[in-house]
């Protein structure tokens, strides 16, 4: 098993820079997440709200200075040195205080994206700790520092599929030609050249990986995660699974090509079986438009409504926004995932469309 492709995002959201050969250290790929884009308050912004983002490209020279390019922006190149003062951020359930990068490059994110936004640096007086992690560093990537995912998972998608999606969709910092599709999340602990590193978690999917990496454009059928939804569904959450995070335990280099030793496996994950048509189907009724539409056992909620062109707002398909709130008026579900829902909710009958299955005829109701 070798090292197919090396990738950093120096820019949260941007475009992928492909690399040959990288540092990886304990903030994973050297240059990887270190810039971000905030709104006025701090927020961070990333892909799934600013699809425009992935035509950011963004280099960075020796710490010294970094370039942004986007398709009708002039080129920006900010001096890392300056001082340009600090700014606390806020990603996902993180504050980070970081190096802000100047009125300059806040106009010219905020000329591109529409609106008023911030550039931040992750710099070394910053730090962010997440939860699941608490002794390692980790910058402005999500979960962890370092993203690793298998051709063969993508392929395996991709045939499933019938379309041809990039493995840049899916934002991996390592790609391995590896034995067999999601062969990754078995690696407890891996080897490649001088540098070790210890497995996290797999990597919970969003609609990022909807996004065209070329134009910036969202599918508008949803896919690929509609059918990583039915391909790669874990057991025990609900969540669509692609490719495993890393932390790095032995810094080091790694070259393209470079071969990828499995010091020790974990046990494979269970994940939901693929749609069976002979599988018993059920009839889901939504109210309030009284319109009836069929259901096989694999198919969430939500894809039934979608299917039958019921209009139901959605967002992270995932169990985690609440947007597909619905209330169940009769039948009985399989839940998934219902981390968005407060207990309150769940005993008044309310589900998540997108993480539940109808194990019964089912009457919901898509309005209070
Ligand atoms: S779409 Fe986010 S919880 Fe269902």
């Amino acid at each position: 098993m070798r090292v197919e492709s090396l990738f950093n995002y120096p820019l949260k959201g941007c475009r992928a820079n492909p690399m040959l050969e990288a540092k990886l250290g304990s903030l994973g790929v050297q240059g990887d997440r270190r810039f971000m884009a905030v709104t006025h308050r701090g927020q961070f912004v990333n892909g799934k709200k600013f699809p425009k983002l992935v035509l950011v490209t963004c280099r960075i020279d020796n710490e010294q200075s970094v370039i942004f390019s986007a398709p009708n922006m002039p080129e920006l190149k900010v001096d890392l040195t300056a001082d340009d003062g600090r700014v606390d951020v806020r990603v996902w359930r993180s504050d980070v205080n970081a190096k802000s990068l100047g009125d300059k490059a806040n106009s010219w994110i905020s000329d591109f994206l529409g609106g008023d936004f911030r550039l931040c640096f992750y710099d070394q007086n910053s730090h962010r700790q997440v939860n699941s992690l608490p002794e390692y560093p980790v910058s402005f990537s999500d979960s962890a520092p370092v993203l690793v995912a298998s051709r063969q998972s993508l392929e395996a998608l991709n045939a499933y599929t019938g379309r041809v999606d990039k493995i840049e969709q899916f934002r991996p910092n390592l790609v391995v030609d590896a034995d067999s599709a999601f062969a990754e999340e078995t690696w407890q602990r891996i080897r490649i050249g001088e540098v070790e590193l210890l497995a996290v978690k797999g990597c919970a999917r969003c609609p990022v990986i909807n996004t065209d990496v070329e134009f910036a454009q969202p599918d508008p059928n949803q896919e690929p995660l509609r059918s990583l939804t039915k391909l790669h569904r874990r057991v025990s959450d609900g969540k669509v699974i692609f490719g495993q995070y890393f932390v790095v335990t032995q810094p080091g280099r790694v070259v393209k090509g470079d071969q990828v030793e499995v010091l020790q496996s974990r046990p494979a994950e269970q994940y939901q079986p693929l749609p069976d048509e002979e599988q018993e189907q059920y009839t889901i009724t939504f109210e309030p438009m009284t319109l009836n539409a069929r259901s096989a056992a694999n198919e969430t909620i939500l894809e039934v409504a979608e299917a039958a062109g019921v209009a139901l707002a959605s967002s992270c398909r995932g169990g985690s926004c609440g947007t597909c709130r619905v209330k169940l008026l009769s039948g009985e579900v399989e839940v998934g995932a219902d981390y968005a829902l407060t207990e309150q909710e769940i005993e008044q009958g309310y589900i998540l469309a997108c993480s539940c299955f109808a194990r019964s005829d089912l009457v919901i109701a898509l309005e209070d």
